[in-house]
């Protein structure tokens, strides 16, 4: 068949290289894709927001299967609009419709859900504008740290954890009074601080039946230790050893299970990828947030772990005989390292050309931000440039695997953690 993905990351690189290996995959298309994928792929010059472009080329060129990989085509309703289409009505998509990627379009929505539906998360209380001055009082007596997040997409940047009541404050009335996240911050959710470990969990659904995929963990922060600005991700690693099976099956049962039937209950047909943020909290597990898709650069750990056929699995999800086709899993550990640009994630340059990607040795090498300049050469088109997945038996032959590379690519400015999965090492001992 031919199958077409959404977006240009990393993430969607590592969807067309485990598509690209199956042999149920005739024409693989991305729309927009990067250098990485044109050499596995045919790159489409469309915005995967362009829905009406993306109608017309699915049709062209007969696509039976849509993976959609970010957040916000899901959120703006490019499933409603393509199944609303008579001529695409065979076409397969993975990806929940409008109301499924609430989940993830609106905090003010998960947050109401998870409560009606007994899920374990933080505390909260939602405020707007109408009653700011309640939710400056709350945030007053509320005790410290507290978080706020913007309820609608703010592009990763709509979570604020404050210190003291004024910051907090100050936070509240940026959002709710003077608009610093646009509409996304109309309403604003307070909630409670969590400590613990946080873990990414990833589960395919059928709306019916469900796999879990493997779990993993991302590196936020710009900095080593985790310092610094928050980050799309700088790195990550799969599987994580504190999420073991007693803890594995604590989030099956009081997570993901009560999830999918909350789901149901609301009538939400929900087709796709959920991923589910985790924070364990003295081996308990809350919810922190959901997506409505795979993370990145976590899918760059988790589909190399993946043996079973993809387009096998993405297949039943959509016709819904998820539970038919087995899931096997390797035991291998999975690390990756995410190169970005200098500067990131402030202001940088894009255009600096990348060499040596081809002296890395066993790694797989995603493309997340790059692009052709002129005919052959491969140049930075972004923030996050390059993730590089080592593979071993080891987590520590992973990490080396995966560092190794790091520092063997080259391009102006380059600059990437050294400390990816090091706390795993530690958290053995
Ligand atoms: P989100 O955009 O919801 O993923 O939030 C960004 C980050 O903020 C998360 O990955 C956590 O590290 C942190 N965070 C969000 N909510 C909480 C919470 N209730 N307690 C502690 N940290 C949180
Ligand atoms: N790596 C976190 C995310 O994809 O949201």
């Amino acid at each position: 068949m031919n199958i077409l993905i959404l977006g240009s990351g990393g993430r969607e690189h590592a969807f067309a290289w485990k598509i690209a290996q199956s042999p149920l995959c005739d024409e693989l298309y991305v729309a927009p894709g990067n250098a990485g994928t044109a050499a596995i792929a045919t790159n489409l010059d469309v915005s995967y927001n362009d829905f009406e472009a993306m109608a017309v080329l699915i049709a062209e060129k007969r696509i039976e299967l849509v993976v959609v990989g970010p957040e916000e085509p899901l959120v703006k309703g490019i499933v409603d609009y393509l199944h609303a289409r008579p001529e695409l009505k065979h076409v397969r998509i993975i990806g929940p419709d409008s109301l499924g990627a609430q989940l993830e379009g609106s905090k003010d929505f998960s947050k109401n859900f998870m409560q009606k539906y007994g899920i374990p998360t933080a505390s909260y209380r939602t405020f707007t504008e109408a009653n700011l001055d309640e939710g400056l009082a709350f945030l007053e007596a509320h005790p410290m740290p507290v978080v706020l997040k913007a309820d609608g997409l703010a592009a990763g940047k709509g979570v604020i954890i404050a210190e003291t009541a004024a910051e907090a404050q100050q936070s509240l009335r940026e959002m709710l009074v003077d608009g610093k996240f646009g509409d996304a911050g109309n309403k604003v959710v307070v909630e409670q601080f969590l400590k613990g470990i946080e873990l990414s969990m990833f589960v395919l659904t059928d709306g019916e039946h469900y796999k879990i995929l493997p779990e993993a963990k991302d590196y936020k922060r710009i900095g080593e230790n985790d310092t610094g600005l928050n980050t799309g991700g700088m790195g990550a690693v799969s599987p994580v050893i504190f999420a073991d099976s007693y803890f594995l099956k604590k989030v099956e049962e009081k997570v993901v299970k009560p999830t999918l039937e909350g789901l149901k209950a609301e009538g939400i047909k929900y087709v796709g990828f959920i991923f589910i943020g985790l924070m364990n909290v003295k081996s308990e597990p809350y919810v922190i947030e959901y997506n409505v898709r795979m993370g990145d650069p976590e899918t760059e750990v988790v589909l190399p772990r993946i043996q079973s056929d993809l387009v096998t699995l993405l297949t039943a999800t959509a016709k819904g005989t998820l539970q038919d086709v087995s899931l096997s899993i390797s035991p291998q550990v999975a690390v990756t390292t995410v190169v970005v640009s200098g500067g990131y994630p402030g202001d940088y340059e894009k255009g600096k050309v990348i060499a040596d990607t081809d002296k890395t040795e066993d790694v797989v090498v995603f493309h997340a931000g790059t692009t052709f300049n002129g005919n052959t050469e491969v140049v930075t088109n972004g923030g996050r440039v390059l993730v590089l997945t080592g593979i071993a038996n080891s987590l520590e032959n992973a990490v080396h695997k995966s560092q190794r590379a790091a520092q063997t690519v080259q391009f102006e400015g380059k600059y990437y953690r050294h400390d990816i999965g090091l706390d795993l090492l530690r958290y053995k001992d």
